[in-house]
């Protein structure tokens, strides 16, 4: 289960990647913009502000965070939806992902055959974490691998859910789009005012929920405990700060061979 509040807790530092991937958008009016996996809704609201003549819907999987989304009004159409079922509609001229694609296996296949079904000129414009080799997800893996936690975390968490930025430019080179692709490594500087290491509450908000949802309260609570003292190592707190290196994952990519002609 998805909670908004924890995972809204960094949300300037998670915003960051989601301004910097839309910059590269030049969609100038788009007739349909779809933000798959729109969680919260906060970012998908900046697409309607964007767009205000376009029709702009958020999508995603979790009910708690449709219900959220939803909440504050406003123009956006939200619906709880998985995407792995969703087709686009022929006016989607801008579709959007910002940090989904780590948590469906199958997206490979998915952004070919969305940028299929897209129209001639259509923009993808897709990030995703490429940090799955960094100390915080190594300790984590670790971590489940061993007693008393491994027997109920055996498959919970993937090795490698995202590919290197060449994979995602051939692929969308291949499915017949011209594609940019680049990444950026943030150099987030969160605050250690609490009791709690700030990279151990940043990582509850996502890579931990599998861990937490397979997981007893006792085993959890040792879990996150155990987890807490080996981040604080690897991360050390500096005049009250601890620096959190960020690897991310841009693509954004034009459908068709009339890119030019549309906007
Ligand atoms: C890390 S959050 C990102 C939320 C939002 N895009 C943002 O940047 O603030 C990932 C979101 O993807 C959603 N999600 C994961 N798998 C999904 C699926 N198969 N279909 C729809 N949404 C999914 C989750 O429910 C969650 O809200």
């Amino acid at each position: 289960m998805w909670d908004p509040r924890t995972y809204l807790r960094y949300g300037d530092e998670r915003s960051r990647p989601f301004h910097d991937l839309m910059a590269q958008v030049g969609a100038t009016h788009p007739r349909a913009v779809v933000d798959l996996g729109c969680g919260p809704g906060t970012l998908t609201a900046t697409l309607a502000a964007r767009w205000p003549d376009s029709r702009v819907t958020g999508l995603d999987s979790s009910p708690e965070m449709i219900s959220r989304a939803g909440a504050d009004g406003g123009p956006v159409g939200y619906a709880v939806a998985d995407v792995r079922d969703w087709q686009p509609e022929p006016d989607v001229d801008v579709l959007v992902g910002n940090a989904l694609l780590q948590w469906v296996p199958e997206h490979r296949e998915l952004l070919t055959r969305w940028a299929a079904g897209l129209p001639a000129g259509a923009w993808l414009a897709f990030q995703v974490p490429g940090n799955f080799t960094a100390p915080s997800h190594r300790l984590l893996r670790e971590l489940a691998g061993q007693e008393p936690w491994r027997d109920q975390l055996a498959g919970r968490l993937r090795e490698a859910p995202v590919d290197e930025p060449l994979d995602y430019a051939t692929l969308l080179a291949d499915a017949g789009c011209a594609a940019d692709v680049w990444e950026t490594t943030y150099l987030h500087l969160l605050p250690a005012t609490g009791a709690e290491h700030p990279v151990l509450t940043w990582m509850e908000g996502t890579a931990l929920r599998p861990v937490r949802a397979a997981l007893t309260d006792d085993r959890w609570s040792d879990f996150r405990a155990t987890l807490g003292v080996r981040l604080a190592q690897a991360y050390p707190v500096r005049q009250g700060r601890v620096y959190f290196p960020f690897r991310r994952i841009f693509m954004v990519a034009r459908t068709g061979t009339r890119a030019e002609e549309t906007s």
